[in-house]
Parts: C-alpha cells; structure tokens; sequence
C-alpha cells in the first residue's frame, strides 16, 4: 500500500546545490535514491525501494506533463520537466527533473534516472499559473485537453516544449557546472 499524506499548503525550501537523485525500472518502480533524496521526501530508503515513483505525486500535478516524460522516455528520448512533489509530511517541494535513459549492452532500455533540482522562484510562478489551468482542464476535458491547452500556449509563443523547457530551466552558473559533474558521477 502506497502511502498518501493529507496534503498541507506548505513548502520544502532546500538549497540549490543540493541534487536529488533517483533510479527507476522501466515501469517506474524506484531501485536506488540518493540521501538527499530521503532528506527532503521525508522517506527513509527502505520505505522507497520497490515503491511506484508516483508515491511523490502532488495532486496540483497535471497528468499530462507526466504523459509527456513517460512518452519521450518510452521513445528513448531524453526529457526533463518542472515538478511539484509531495512530501512524506504533506508538505511540497518543487524540482526541475531531467531524466536520462539508460541502457544494456543490447541496447534495450534498462532503467530511468532523474537528477533533481531546486526550481528557482521565477520558474515555480511561470509553471504554477501554467499548471494550474491545465490541471482545470483536465478535471473537465482530460489528458487530450489540458494538452491542446498546453500546445495553444506554445503556438502563442512560437516554442515547442522542449525549447520551452530549455529556455525556462536552464541550469544558470555554478549550479550549471555542479549539476554536469555530479550527473557524471551517477552515469
Ligand atoms: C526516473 C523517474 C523519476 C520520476 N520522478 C518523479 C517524481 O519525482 N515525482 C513524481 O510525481 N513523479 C515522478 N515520476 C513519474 C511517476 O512514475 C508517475 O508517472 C507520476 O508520479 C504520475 O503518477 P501516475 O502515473 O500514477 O498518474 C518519475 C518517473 C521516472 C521514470
């Protein structure tokens, strides 16, 4: 049984150099993550390991950004995303995630890895308003319309997600060179 907290208006705030790590099977199911990964969900590793990564899901999520990853990761292709998760405690933390691709000497897919970050305060207030109307949508419409919602608001921008995504969450400075070496060290 996946534990849910009651959901409480509260943020996690934790430092930008402080990467969080974890490690996926191709379904989704959670094999290593790193310590501040346990720190900051409020989950100890034994509570975690085997456990369905949407144990951190945040009900102010929409799907569709989900249906996204899991598309692009399927595809074998790279992603990341700007996440609002929920803690053990109730409480939110929000990340900019990239997830990568890893495979076996056959070249089938082996398992996911998503390296974590705190998102700045710009990127949270660009996202959350995007979010929050395509969370709107979804309740009424489904997946299929809080994506069409998604593509109109880039077609206003002349932007696919991806350069979206590149432009909003660009790793900025120290945290840019940090975050390489410390991908480097889980690769
Ligand atoms: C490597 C990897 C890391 C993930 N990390 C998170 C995460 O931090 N928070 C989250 O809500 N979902 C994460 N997911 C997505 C979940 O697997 C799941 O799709 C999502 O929580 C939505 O739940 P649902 O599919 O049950 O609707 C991750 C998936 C992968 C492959």
């Amino acid at each position: 049984m996946i534990y849910r907290p009651i959901v409480l208006d509260k943020e996690i705030v934790f430092s930008k150099k402080k990467f969080i790590v974890s490690k996926t099977d191709t379904k989704g199911n959670i094999l290593f993550v790193n310590k501040n990964f346990s720190e900051i969900s409020g989950y100890s590793e034994e509570e975690l390991m085997g456990m369905p990564h949407n144990v951190l899901r945040h009900p102010d999520m929409p799907r569709s950004i989900f249906f996204l990853v899991w598309n692009s990761l399927k595809a074998g292709r790279e992603v990341s995303g700007v996440v609002k998760n929920l803690a053990k405690s109730g409480y939110y933390y929000w990340v900019i995630a990239d997830f990568s691709i890893k495979r076996n000497n056959q070249g089938d897919i082996e398992s996911f890895t998503a390296f974590r970050r705190a998102a700045p305060n710009q990127v949270i207030e660009e996202i959350e308003e995007l979010y929050a109307t395509m969370l709107d949508i979804e309740k009424k419409h489904g997946i299929k319309g809080s994506l069409s919602y998604l593509e109109s608001f880039l077609e206003e921008k002349h932007m696919s997600y991806d350069d979206f995504l590149e432009e909003l969450i660009r790793p900025k400075g120290i945290v840019g060179a940090l975050l390489s070496s410390f991908k480097r060290m889980f690769s």
